[in-house]
């Protein structure tokens, strides 16, 4: 890692953290080199406050993009050498209120649909929509900057998420792609692509 970085881990007041950005940064950083060729503490990650950060490299070598995201025992990083990506791992917590949060930023159509559900699927939804809602976000490189209800999630029949967009200005969500990814026991995940083609994910 950078002095930078070492320095941001050295802040965090919660060991936890620490250990949750040490390992992420660490990791994403070999992941990157074996994709560039360069040396993982020579990777230059252009990083401003509520911006995605990026890679920056020299002309010769193919676009490189990443995302990253943390909760409880997890780091979850995403590295396309084609798209853009985003993602978003939750721990989910059945004391979370997600009445309240659901009525405050999902769209009436989702709260409406997360009421007819029975408490523990409620929950799962409730934790299904938000990683896809913040894996889409992220892979537009918006974050929470733009009210998550904007990204409309409907349940096909077979289950898949499909996408709209209640926003005229922002069309451009509803044409990123999800799907989700089933890392671990009590958490939810999702991973966001800035095209609608079929693309191989190696997970690991
Ligand atoms: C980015 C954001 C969605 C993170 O959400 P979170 O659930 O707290 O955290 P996650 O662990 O899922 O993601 C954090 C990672 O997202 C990445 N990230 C930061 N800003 C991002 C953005 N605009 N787009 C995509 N990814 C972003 C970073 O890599 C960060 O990890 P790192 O700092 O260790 O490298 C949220 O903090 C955000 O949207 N911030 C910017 C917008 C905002 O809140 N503005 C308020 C003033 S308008």
């Amino acid at each position: 890692m950078t002095a930078a970085e070492r320095e941001r881990a050295a802040r965090y007041h919660f060991q936890e953290d620490r250990k949750r950005y040490t390992a992420g940064r660490s990791t994403l950083r070999r992941l990157l080199a074996q994709s560039t060729g360069i040396a993982p503490s020579e990777l230059v990650i252009l990083e401003a406050e509520w911006t995605k950060p990026r890679l920056e490299l020299p002309p010769d070598i193919p676009s490189i993009f990443f995302n990253v995201s943390h909760s409880g025992d997890f780091v979850l990083l995403a590295v396309s050498d084609t798209v853009e990506v985003g993602v978003d791992i939750e721990q989910v917590r059945a004391d979370c209120p997600i009445t309240d949060l659901a009525r405050r930023y999902y769209s009436p159509a989702e709260f409406q649909y997360l009421e007819t559900l029975p408490s523990d699927q409620r929950l799962r939804d409730f934790y299904r929509f938000w990683t896809i809602k913040e894996a889409v976000l992220k892979c537009a490189g918006l974050g929470l900057s733009v009210p998550p209800h904007v990204v409309d999630i409907r349940l096909k029949e077979d289950g898949i998420p499909e996408l709209h967009c209640l926003d005229g200005n922002r069309m451009f969500l509803a044409q990123i792609s999800v799907r989700e990814l089933a890392v671990a026991e009590g958490y939810a995940s999702a991973l966001a692509l800035k095209t609608q083609d079929k693309i191989s994910i190696n997970l690991a």
